[in-house]
């Protein structure tokens, strides 16, 4: 398994395969965005809006790869470019194929941001997730980030049912 930063044209290169790791995550519940069912217009749209994100430098786009080149899940950075907030930046849409979690692959991808993040100067991360089915609470518990609040009802899961959100961050250093 390697992880390796995409930019836009991979990305684009392999957007199939993007759409189904998003398929797969929102189809074992993950909360990130989407309803089942998944509307693959959207998934298409989504990813390509990355694509413009990563291009523009907003963003950075992380996949992890089996041995055969496989995808198996991807994390992603967003810099915030406002004046007052460029020394943060918010972690996105980390997830795995459900067939290869437990193995270490998030973590590995989460490694591969906050190293971005320190690359660029960036001292404080946060992120909004769901308390749901995925486990992710306990995942960046695992990782060290600090459990802020939730808000009730934030979000639907993929199902439709109303969850509230969790919101984490951490303080990295740079040296
Ligand atoms: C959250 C997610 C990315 C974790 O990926 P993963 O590759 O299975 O995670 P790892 O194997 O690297 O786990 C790292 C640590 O997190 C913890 N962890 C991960 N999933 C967990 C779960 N479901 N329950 C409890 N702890 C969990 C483990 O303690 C693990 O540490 P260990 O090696 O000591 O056991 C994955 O479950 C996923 O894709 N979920 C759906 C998408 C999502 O909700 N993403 C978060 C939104 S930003």
């Amino acid at each position: 398994m390697q992880i390796v930063a995409f930019t836009a044209s991979q990305l684009l290169a392999r957007s199939s395969d993007f759409e189904r790791l998003l398929a797969d995550a929102v189809t074992h519940g993950a909360s990130i965005g989407f309803m089942l069912p998944l509307d693959a217009d959207e998934a298409e749209a989504y990813w390509r809006s990355v694509a413009a994100q990563i291009e523009s430098g907003g963003k950075v786009l992380f996949a992890a790869l089996g041995a055969d080149g496989s995808l198996l899940g991807s994390g992603q950075l967003a810099f915030e470019s406002r004046a007052n907030g460029r020394h943060r930046a918010e972690v996105q849409k980390v997830m795995v194929r459900h067939a290869a979690r437990g193995r270490g692959i998030g973590a590995e991808l989460m490694r591969a941001l906050e190293a971005e993040a320190r690359r660029a100067g960036r001292t404080l991360l946060f992120l909004d997730t769901s308390v749901g089915v995925s486990g992710a609470v306990q995942f960046y518990e695992k990782l060290g980030y600090t459990f802020v609040g939730s808000i009730p009802d934030y979000a639907r899961d993929p199902d439709g049912a109303f969850a509230p959100n969790a919101i984490f961050f951490k303080r990295i250093s740079v040296t």
